[in-house]
């Protein structure tokens, strides 16, 4: 549609949220969308209700689209999830189950918006894939219809290994938020003196650890890695033990 995506820096000092100051700033009378991201992947931020209320006004009043990718909505801790749709009729939602669920790689995922907005996309939707095999609607039917203890499992899951983890990086001097969501988090590495391309390479040749570098999400993120716990604490401590054997 020859649309100039243009980036909002996300902030440490405002906690990786989007303000409606930044906001505000980057947008003009050619503005046709914002697309945010929130719980946020890389940062694990998550929005204020004063954010989701602030942000939708700017948006009604230029009279623009909200995309809302919600995929972590469910991964929150200590935190009631949002929605943008509450606020702001014209709120496009995108969804999955590869997080909730854990069925990442099943490829199902789901589109909320007002029925008028939903209409046009169905004109290229049905021509770029012709439909969802059985089995996976199936299992996408199963997790919905269940009592989502299987979430709630491992959210409390998530939420040790976050707890451990950030707790381990800021003993190492790596200043990390701790994330109210998704099952990431993002430290400062500047006081490692490397760049995130050089840490990230620095810890993949010294220790086998993988991270990933925050300049992968944008410029601003060259102090930045982003950490991932979505694996099993035994493995998050040997790595966080290898980590701190070579900083
Ligand atoms: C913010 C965000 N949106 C969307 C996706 C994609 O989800 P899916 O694998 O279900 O397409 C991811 C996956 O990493 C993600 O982190």
């Amino acid at each position: 549609a020859e649309a100039k995506p243009v980036r909002i820096d996300l902030k440490e000092e405002n906690e990786f949220r989007l303000t409606p100051e930044d906001l505000n700033e980057k947008i003009t009378e050619k503005t046709k969308m914002l697309i945010t991201c929130y719980p946020n992947n890389p940062t694990g931020a998550v929005l204020l209700e004063e954010d989701y209320k602030a942000i939708s006004e700017i948006c009604e009043d230029h009279d623009i689209f909200l995309l809302s990718d919600d995929v972590y909505e469910k991964i929150v801790y200590d935190y009631k999830p949002q929605c943008f749709k509450k606020y702001y009729e014209k709120t496009v939602i995108t969804n999955s189950f590869s997080k909730t669920y854990a069925m990442t790689g099943w490829r199902i995922g789901f589109v909320a918006a007002e029925k008028e907005y939903i209409t046009p996309m169905l004109r290229i939707h049905q021509y770029a894939a012709g439909c969802l095999n059985t089995p996976t609607q199936e299992a996408a039917y199963a997790a919905l219809k269940s009592d989502q203890e299987c979430v709630r499992e491992m959210v409390r899951e998530y939420r040790k290994r976050r707890d451990y983890v950030v707790k381990k990086l800021n003993e190492m001097g790596l200043k990390t938020i701790l994330p109210k969501g998704t099952f990431y988090c993002y430290p400062n590495i500047s006081s490692t003196g490397m760049n995130s391309v050089e840490f990230s390479n620095y810890l993949l040749e010294k220790c086998r650890v993988v991270v990933v570098p925050g300049t992968a999400f944008g410029d601003n993120g060259k102090d930045f890695v982003r950490v991932s716990f979505a694996t099993s604490l035994e493995k998050i401590k040997e790595a966080m033990e290898r980590i701190e054997n070579v900083i």
